[in-house]
């Protein structure tokens, strides 16, 4: 086991490269196992631990993977198993695209029940209610979801609530599905869309996404083809909260500055600078804040992955501040660790009401979940003195080379092996 340890206090400057996002490499990779034919060649893959657990599980099933720095080659035209069921499997969220996957290419899949942060109920009917509509016959028996169809038709779907799970998993299930499958209240994150284009890569045809209705009409096979995962949205959003937090001049390279405009928005609207330069944002601040209210929203609203970030930040900002967490009921549990800190925050149901104050102080703290773990180095970053942050295998699966992209703008943070 391994903690970080963090002396607070310095200023950030420089540059920070952001790498592929996670939520759509999580996803790519188990699309790329509809490819019967072909290799995938797949590039801008970030090197953290999700995606290593994604890597093994379609090993596993019998894919060819082959990992070079931050490039995976596929080779599909192996698989042979329908059955996903490590303990690998049983960790992590993402492993329920192996569900539509699977059922894309041998209409048949059993795949246990998926893990993930625990940040709330994680219901998967939405996609189950995909599934079915397609023809397939769901079951769920012995903690794993058995998926099976004779043959998957195309239709219409309308989702009960925007899921970015539910819209990609359905996505892949019809790729290969006899006519045409419209769904309605899709999910337009960012990584949809590219997994959408990457899809489209192998050969499916997918129009809409990006927008709350996506038409797929079905294919005959998808094949290898070579593609670069879009840069991760949120590790963006993180170094830039950070930025404004620590104070400083910090430029973000790698990022796509229209998927960072609720977070720029908002910074903003607190005082601090930002400029747009093709693919960089650049974050100025000097660090006297004011603070705003937040609510969390499906794209393109106000994205909650980096509503824990944005949570120390408001804790140092000036006067009171409101977050509304809208999409998971349990994602607060960082709070207590900040409040170990100095902070002033008071909860009430899906709502923190924040109190700035002038200073945090180091503590011992837990990244409770990844993005709360990246809220606690946030706050280990400004806090006076020494702040010890455990449990972070959480951060480890989401944010790559943490403490070096840090380190290298001017923060002290040392990785420290726990025995
Ligand atoms: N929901 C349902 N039924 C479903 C699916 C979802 O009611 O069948 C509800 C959920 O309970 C939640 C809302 O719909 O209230 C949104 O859930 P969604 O399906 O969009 O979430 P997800 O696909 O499980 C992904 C990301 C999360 C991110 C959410 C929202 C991955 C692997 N995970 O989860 O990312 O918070 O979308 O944007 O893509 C993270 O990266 O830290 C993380 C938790």
């Amino acid at each position: 086991m391994e903690k970080l340890v963090i002396t607070g206090g310095n200023s950030l400057n420089g540059k920070v490269d952001i790498s592929g996002a996670k939520n759509a490499a999580v996803a790519i990779l188990p699309a790329a196992i509809i490819a019967a034919t072909g290799l995938c060649i797949i590039d801008n893959i970030p090197d953290i631990d999700d995606v290593h657990c994604i890597e093994r599980i379609i090993e596993n099933l019998g894919c060819k993977v082959k990992v070079s720095a931050n490039s995976v080659i596929i080779d599909s035209s192996s698989l042979n198993s329908y059955n996903a069921n490590t303990e690998d499997v049983r960790k992590m969220r993402a492993s329920y695209y192996l569900i539509g996957a699977l059922l894309a290419r041998f209409k048949k899949a059993r795949v246990e029940m998926p893990g993930g942060c625990a940040i709330g109920v994680r219901p998967i009917d939405q996609h189950i209610k995909g599934f079915e509509a397609l023809g397939a016959k769901v079951t769920i028996e012995h903690g794993s979801v058995f998926v099976e169809a004779e043959k998957l038709i195309g239709t219409n779907i309308f989702f009960d609530v925007v899921s970015v799970g539910a819209t990609i998993n359905v996505m892949l299930a019809a790729t290969l599905a006899e006519g045409t499958t419209v769904l309605e209240n899709a999910a337009k994150e960012p990584h949809v869309v590219d997994v959408a284009n990457f899809l489209n890569s192998m050969g499916a045809n997918i129009k809409g996404a990006g927008t709350d209705i996506i038409r797929i009409t079905g294919v005959e096979e998808l094949t290898g083809c070579s593609y670069s995962v879009i840069p991760d949205q949120i590790e963006a959003g993180t170094y830039m909260i950070a930025a404004a937090a620590c104070g400083g001049e910090v430029t973000i390279n790698n990022v796509i500055p229209k998927h960072l405009e609720s977070i720029s928005a908002k910074l903003i609207e607190m005082g601090v600078e930002i400029f747009e330069n093709g693919d960089s944002v650049t974050v100025k601040s000097n660090k006297n804040l004011k603070g705003v209210n937040v609510k969390t929203l499906p794209y393109p609203g106000f994205p909650t992955d980096v509503q824990q970030p944005m949570s120390t930040l408001l804790c140092i900002s000036e006067g009171r501040s409101l977050i509304n967490e809208s999409i998971w009921e349990s994602r607060f549990k960082h709070i207590d660790e900040l409040k170990k800190m100095g902070a002033n925050v008071k909860l009430e149901g899906r709502t923190a009401i924040i109190d700035g104050v002038d200073r945090l102080t180091g503590a011992i703290v837990k990244a409770t979940d990844l993005r709360a773990g990246a809220a606690m180095i946030i706050a280990g970053l400004v806090a006076e003195g020494n702040t010890e942050v455990l449990d972070i295998e959480h951060i480890d699966r989401g944010y790559p080379h943490i403490e070096n992209k840090f380190n290298a703008l001017g923060a002290h943070i040392t990785r420290v092996s726990i025995k």
